[in-house]
């Protein structure tokens, strides 16, 4: 199959995905989240033989910046809905993978970003990391499952926090509240996602498949949440502070937001 923003590689039977999009940080637009979703679903499984997955971002500064805020500036609710459902079941397919699947998380892993780290079963950070959900800078919410993944792995006392305030956490921060399993020199980061892969692979393939399976199942009841973020985001995409947030961002001033 052929990609134009991801880049595929194997190495010892581990395939290894960049978001290739530097320029704009890997910012995760329409056609990233189409090859993603071909990957997940009709590429990877494919490759039985594989021992894991492992995610990262091309460059040295950003994992994923988030979603592509350019492309979705001029949606309505519907389709900002439509938008955040599509997202949603993209990463549910990255989280219900058979095979370990590991963020690489080499820089800014923000808003898409964050939310596609922690679609992953595991999450390797460089010491220069930074985890965040922006959106409220925008006046828009998550879209991609980051209210209902962030309070599964930190807890809602700080997931709350985050979400409203918008700020960064650095990879010793997110290390200590448990977004992220281990924080490496730049250079580790790749090589320990491989080593942690070479690990689980040694293990019963189909008990790795299973443990998989059951964790997730100790989150199905939060699928009622998942679907209210869906419309939520949809209302905030379709108002008038979304396209203050947007354009502010753009012009690279701070946003003057009137509540509309
Ligand atoms: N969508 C689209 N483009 C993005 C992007 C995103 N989420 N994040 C960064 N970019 C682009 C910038 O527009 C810029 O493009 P330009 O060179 O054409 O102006 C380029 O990537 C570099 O980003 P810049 O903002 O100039 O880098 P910086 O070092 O000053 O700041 C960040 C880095 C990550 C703090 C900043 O880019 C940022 O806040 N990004 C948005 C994060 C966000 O809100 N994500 C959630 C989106 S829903």
């Amino acid at each position: 199959m052929q990609y134009e923003n991801l880049l595929l590689e194997e190495e010892n039977d581990i395939l290894i995905v960049t978001i290739n999009r530097e320029k704009a940080l890997n910012a995760l637009n329409t056609q990233t989240m189409l090859e993603l979703q071909r990957l997940f679903a009709d590429d990877a499984p494919h490759r039985t033989y594989l021992k894991g997955v492992i995610i990262t971002g091309a460059g040295d500064r950003a994992f994923v910046a988030g979603a592509d805020i350019k492309e979705f500036l001029a949606l309505d609710a519907e389709q900002g809905a439509a938008m955040a459902q599509r997202g949603q079941d993209i990463f549910f397919l990255i989280e219900r993978f058979s095979k370990p699947v590991v963020a690489a998380v080499n820089g800014f892993a923000l808003g898409g970003g964050c939310e596609l780290a922690m679609a992953c079963h595991l999450r390797i950070a460089s010491e220069t990391a930074r985890f965040g959900q922006p959106e409220v800078n925008l006046g828009i919410i998550p879209g991609y499952g980051g209210t209902q993944r962030l309070i599964q792995y930190i807890g809602k006392t700080k997931a709350m926090e985050l979400l409203l305030t918008a700020d960064m956490l650095h990879a010793q921060d997110a290390l200590r509240l448990g977004l992220v399993n281990d924080v490496v020199p730049p250079a580790e980061v790749l090589p320990k996602a491989k080593a942690l892969i070479e690990k689980i692979a040694a293990k019963g393939p189909v008990a790795v498949a299973k443990v998989i399976e059951a964790v997730n199942a100790f989150f199905q009841y939060n699928e009622d949440g998942f679907a209210r973020e869906v419309s939520e985001f949809g209302a905030t995409t379709g108002t008038d502070d979304f396209k203050e947030g947007a354009a502010a961002f753009m012009e690279k001033r701070a946003p003057q937001f009137s509540g509309k």
